[in-house]
């Protein structure tokens, strides 16, 4: 089936136009209304999904097996990490052929039949675009390092060592935090901002740009319903590699986002693909700060649609080392205005994104609920609710829709994830702290949004018949769809519920949001209005349950969600239990 948009008749478009125009407007002041500003996606870390074959990784035939599952949620979209030919390094976000299926994974056999598996039950597919690198596996790497005049040289980046030692650019992943990394064959440094498996692409050449063009549309013309951007705003660089300025005062994820030629690729690439599909799109907005925003996503600039920011997963971590947890930047006013901020720069254009987890961070739950058995499943379903009313494309991690956990590793043994093992090596060579580091780790590892789904009471969590390549969170024994699909007041009940509540109510999806309340340090609190409808959400984000005041000139009304037994509607306020969510609808007095 191709997806490329049909040609309309010019004459018949204009025609078309003006009811075309009507129907977009849900409300005077309202964002336009688009297909995927409705959806909910659910995220999918394959590898950790179903295994199938007994190997103890996820793969597609697990997942085309879960597919029920899946749609029962009533999520639109599922986002799957990559599963294109990787060595693995950094669990498929290094590709040796962005046109073939990893092999753990299964084959393109297997892959057709899980897109229409997911076709046919209304479900659409966003998958992961990684082109700021590949894997040093890619048959561009291997010809681009063999000589300097070979045709592939200049889709990657190089450093010539006769010019000395290159300028110094940091590195995510590398043993010793050097993104520069010295090739013998040809006496030659190339750069990789990821592993010394992961070198950068060279986006000043055309070729290069064409090569990504062409495999982008070689998965649309496949079905596939968009791309979740590897961190795209890396893409363009500084290619004299100048040192860097001191103003950046060691940022280097915003240094690293800001290439000269960055809106200029992101147009092109429109151009050339997007505007042809009629598809999703999500860039992985690293070192997005939100004056920068709109360049993106502004509809008048045919880039990108949305973007993940990073300044809810900033929230709770050390500011300038995110591999360790602050217990100081932790207040809730703080994370209030986050959302705030990120939902006043999409009022008049673009459009936002919400997440509270995904595979590079710890479970939503720990971090911004509370796992101890009393709250669990309250904070929890709070959290849930956070998700899906703000006015953004919300996206769901697997697993949060049961409450799984962090499983809070102690031993550098037990972790896969390179991020961990590589900097507790650097840390351990340079007599650093490596306690401290494993103890922070426990809390902020991407290792523990990566366990396995949890499925049943039984070993492996019905994961595998094999030894998983991860250990299983041992809550999965209470933890598990099993248990939660029998029991009505489990926070899988209430997330189908929950969701049923955003598709029925388009105050949800569109209205305008309003913060009340700001300083309240237990409870967030806001309103989201459209065509003269209007619902109030609390959430408790506090042991001690928390109150807030309805607003002035209206009373509350119908209660349409809360995650507990007790109503919290206490005359002219809410008085809400210990991580009480509550949705109910605003009446005028
Ligand atoms: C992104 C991915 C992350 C990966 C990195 C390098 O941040 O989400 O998982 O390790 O890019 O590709």
């Amino acid at each position: 089936m191709t997806r490329r948009l049909a040609f309309v008749p010019l004459a018949l478009a204009l025609l078309a136009w003006p009811a075309a125009q009507a129907s977009q407007a849900p409300g005077a002041d309202a964002p336009r209304k688009a297909w995927w500003k409705e959806v909910v996606v659910y995220q999918i870390y394959p590898r950790s999904f179903q295994d199938s074959d007994g190997d103890g990784i996820g793969d597609l035939r697990g997942i085309i097996s879960r597919l029920d599952y899946v749609q029962s949620l009533g999520v639109d979209v599922v986002w799957l990490n990559p599963i294109y030919e990787s060595p693995n390094d950094d669990n498929g976000y290094d590709i040796s052929d962005y046109r073939a299926i990893m092999r753990q994974m299964g084959t393109m056999a297997d892959f057709d039949a899980m897109l229409a598996g997911m076709h046919q039950r209304g479900i659409k597919l966003v998958m992961d675009l990684v082109v700021n690198h590949s894997s040093d596996e890619h048959a561009w790497f291997k010809q681009s390092r063999a000589s300097r005049d070979n045709p592939y040289r200049d889709y990657y980046h190089w450093w010539p060592a006769e010019r000395g030692v290159p300028a110094k650019r940091w590195s995510f992943f590398d043993e010793e935090a050097n993104a520069w990394r010295y090739d013998a064959t040809t006496n030659a440094y190339y750069l990789h901002y990821f592993s010394r498996k992961q070198p950068d692409l060279n986006w000043e050449n055309p070729k290069l740009r064409r090569e990504v063009y062409e495999l982008m549309k070689f998965w649309f013309d496949k079905g596939v319903d968009g791309f979740r951007m590897d961190v795209i705003p890396f893409i363009s660089k500084d290619t004299s590699f100048p040192p860097l300025p001191a103003s950046y005062g060691g940022n280097y994820v915003a240094y690293y986002a800001r290439g000269p030629h960055l809106h200029e690729y992101l147009q092109e690439m429109n151009r050339e693909v997007l505007s042809r599909y009629d598809v999703m799109t999500v860039g992985e907005g690293a070192g997005v700060a939100i004056e920068d925003a709109l360049d993106f996503v502004d509809e008048d600039r045919k880039e990108l649609q949305t973007f993940f920011h990073f300044e809810v997963a900033d929230w709770g971590r050390r500011k300038g080392d995110f591999m360790y947890p602050d217990p100081d930047n932790r207040r809730l006013p703080d994370l209030k205005d986050v959302f705030t901020r990120w939902d006043r720069v999409f009022e008049k254009k673009g459009w936002g994104t919400v997440y509270l987890g995904n595979h590079d961070q710890s479970r939503m739950l720990s971090r911004y609920g509370n796992d101890t058995p009393p709250y669990r499943v309250a904070s929890a379903k709070m959290l849930l609710t956070l998700l899906l009313t703000m006015r953004a494309t919300p996206y769901v991690y697997y697993g949060d829709e049961l409450g799984m956990a962090n499983i809070r590793f102690r031993e550098i043994s037990d972790y896969r994830d390179l991020q961990t093992i590589n900097y507790y090596t650097r840390l351990k060579r340079e007599g650093g702290d490596v306690a401290g580091f494993l103890a922070a780790q426990a809390e902020v590892s991407r290792d523990n949004g990566r366990t396995p789904m949890q499925w049943t009471a039984a070993t492996n969590a019905g994961f595998s018949t094999a030894t998983p390549w991860i250990r299983v969170n041992p809550d999965h024994e209470s933890v598990n769809v099993e248990a939660e699909e029998r029991a009505p007041d489990s926070v899988l009940s209430y997330f189908r519920r929950l969701l049923r509540l955003r598709k029925s109510e388009p105050t949800l999806v569109y209205g305008a949001y309003q913060l009340l309340d700001r300083d309240n340090p237990e409870v967030f609190a806001y309103t989201r209005s459209l065509d003269g409808r209007s619902l109030l959400v609390a959430l408790s984000f506090s042991a001690s349950g928390g109150r807030t005041a309805i607003p002035a000139g209206q009373a509350p009304g119908k209660v349409l969600i809360n995650n507990l037994a007790t109503s919290p509607v206490q005359a002219a306020q809410l008085e809400l239990a210990p991580y009480q969510a509550v949705v109910l609808e605003l009446d005028r007095k």
